[in-house]
């Protein structure tokens, strides 16, 4: 992953949503929030496109909402 690419992203993102970076955002699959964020960075930008990546929410999608805020912020035109 390019560093700069992910600094940028990064600096888009509000203060909580910086936070634990490397804990899982999805607890159910161990799926760190650095890794939906570089899934982002790589052109998944839809729930589906992620999950298939990542296999975050994937089950009973208790974390769909966080990933989702992630995408509007690192995705500006899907909102
Ligand atoms: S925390 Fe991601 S599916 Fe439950």
């Amino acid at each position: 992953m390019n560093q700069e690419l992910l600094q940028k992203a990064l600096e888009q993102l509000p203060e909580h949503l910086k936070r634990n970076l490397t804990k899982n955002l999805c607890v159910c699959n161990d799926v760190p929030k650095l890794t939906i964020i570089h899934a982002i960075l790589n052109g998944a930008h839809t729930l589906q496109a992620i999950k298939a990546q990542t296999y975050a929410s994937e089950g009973n999608e208790c974390c769909k909402q966080q990933i989702e805020r992630l995408l509007e912020y690192l995705v500006p035109e899907k909102t």
